[in-house]
């Protein structure tokens, strides 16, 4: 899809009487609005889903999730921003797997597309796997402008084969280049800054190899429970809802070589040599269970699903070879945090100066959630008399440091970059395919009850489980 001012866009959320249709992208697509990257003039939304509701019940539904962010210069009003948007969102209800039904949300698109003479069409899947494929298979046939593109929301498969056979489906009707695969993680703003902080400073740049780093920690920690997701969950786990995507998708950047440039098909090259190099020690792998999960009533009583695990990732490139890469990713823990920890080697010899932590201490965090920081720890000497050295933070907040600057959301950037037809930020099939493989007996042995499943208690410290 490329972006082009004469071009009017009907965006089509499928599934919007859903929870990510209403805390995520059509507040998304708001913002948007918002800040004029689309427009009442070239564009409409269109609610898609079973649900009988007319467009007032969808605009009622949506309403309270829709936040301005208004400058002081600005002569519009919040609400005036808000009734125009939700003027130009409607509902059309219809099953996912009836040819009639997506034809006559086709007429319905038509109707709001007449008059402008190059249209093109976005339908955003935010329903469940289980019948993307049967929707995306009737807009194929029965609800595609000239230029159609598809975002689909992981997971992509549950495993291998269930990716492969998804994707081969997909692709009998669609091209690649209109498929965009979303994993919100790599629209966060600190994610995309990887690339930056990595390739634009000599002093990371130089010494993001395995002579310098001993080892690379990425974890997700979240308190809250799998509460009124366990049937989701449930058939998938921890490693399938985040280690195997979003931890991937971040240690693909982290390790990547410098890409040729900064075009989708460079990045992703680079992404996919990391993934051919990586493997799970299986020794490594860890799978534990909050205590009370199995209370939840959407769960089987006997459950096994790992709502915990840690695993070691090895990248046996130049690079990499001999630095451990440890993936962590729980839920009902004591914190919501999501970062990368690179830990630094000591310096040789024994310390010139009197320090509790011999010559170990340069450490970079980069926080992605709850607040994006990025905190470089180095040796200082102590303030005063004497030559005693310490630890200490150099810290940047992003909150701070980019005062009155708005961060957006991820789903928020991920939407424009489909409207301008940027796919440098999606997944692409190979590394999808890729980071399945990579995870193919790992999963096999946790689904086999190969590994003995821990319990943890509610609100468990990451370390101690
Ligand atoms: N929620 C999140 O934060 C989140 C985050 C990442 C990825 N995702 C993914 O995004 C997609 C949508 O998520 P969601 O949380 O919005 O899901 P959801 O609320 O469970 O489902 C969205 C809509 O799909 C329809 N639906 C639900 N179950 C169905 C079934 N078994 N068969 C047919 N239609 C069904 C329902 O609409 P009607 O009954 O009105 O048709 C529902 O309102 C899923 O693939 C999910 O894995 C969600």
């Amino acid at each position: 899809m490329q972006g082009n001012n004469n071009m009017f866009t009907s965006i089509v959320v499928v599934g919007a009487s859903g929870d990510l249709a209403k805390k995520k992208v059509i507040p998304a697509l708001f913002s948007l609005f918002h800040d004029r990257h689309i427009a009442k003039e070239n564009s409409t939304v269109v609610g898609y889903a079973r649900s009988k509701m007319t467009d007032d019940d969808l605009r009622g539904r949506i309403a309270e999730n829709l936040v301005c962010r208004l400058k002081q210069e600005d002569q519009r009003s919040c609400g005036d921003i808000q009734t125009e948007f939700l003027n130009n969102l409607h509902y059309v209800s219809g099953s996912y797997d009836s040819a009639e039904d997506i034809a006559a949300l086709d007429s319905k698109l038509k109707e709001l597309e007449s008059g402008h003479e190059k249209v093109r069409r976005l339908f955003y899947l935010a329903i469940p796997p289980s019948v993307f494929t049967d929707v995306a298979h009737l807009v194929h046939l029965h609800a595609r402008a000239k230029q159609t593109v598809l975002v689909v929301e992981k997971p992509f498969g549950h495993d291998l084969a269930s990716f492969e056979e998804l994707n081969r489906t997909l692709q009998e009707d669609w091209k690649e280049s209109e498929i965009y695969r979303i994993d919100h993680y790599l629209g966060k703003e600190v994610i995309q800054n990887l690339i930056v902080l990595r390739f634009a400073n000599i002093l990371f740049n130089n010494t993001w190899n395995r002579d310098f780093i001993k080892k690379v920690e990425i974890s997700f920690n979240e308190t809250i429970d799998v509460k009124g997701r366990g049937g989701y969950f449930d058939s998938y786990g921890i490693v399938r809802d985040v280690i195997q995507n979003h931890l991937i998708q971040i240690l693909g950047l982290v390790a990547m070589e410098r890409p040729l440039s900064m075009e989708s098909g460079d990045i992703v090259a680079e992404k996919n040599k990391v993934l051919r190099s990586t493997t799970i020690d299986p020794s490594s792998v860890v799978v534990a269970q909050y205590e009370g999960y199995t209370a939840d009533p959407t769960v089987e009583p006997d459950s096994k699903t790992p709502t915990f695990s840690r695993m070691t990732a090895r990248i046996n490139n130049e690079r990499w070879a001999g630095v451990p890469f440890t993936l962590t990713a729980g839920k009902a823990l004591d914190r919501t945090q999501t970062s990368i920890t690179i830990h630094y080697r000591s310096i040789p010899g024994e310390p010139l100066f009197n320090t509790p932590c011999g010559n170990t201490c340069n450490r970079l965090s980069i926080i992605i959630q709850p607040d994006e920081r990025i905190e470089l720890r180095t040796m200082n000497k102590v303030p005063g008399m004497g030559f005693d050295a310490r630890c200490s933070d150099l810290n940047m907040l992003y909150r701070d440091t980019y005062k009155g600057v708005h961060i957006p959301e991820a789903y928020e950037r991920l939407i424009l970059d489909v409207i301008e037809g940027d796919q440098r930020f999606f997944v692409q099939s190979g590394e999808a395919r890729l980071s399945w493989v990579l995870f193919e007996q790992t999963l096999k042995e946790i689904d086999d009850g190969r590994f003995e499943v821990k319990t943890y208690p509610f609100g468990a410290k990451e370390g101690e489980i």
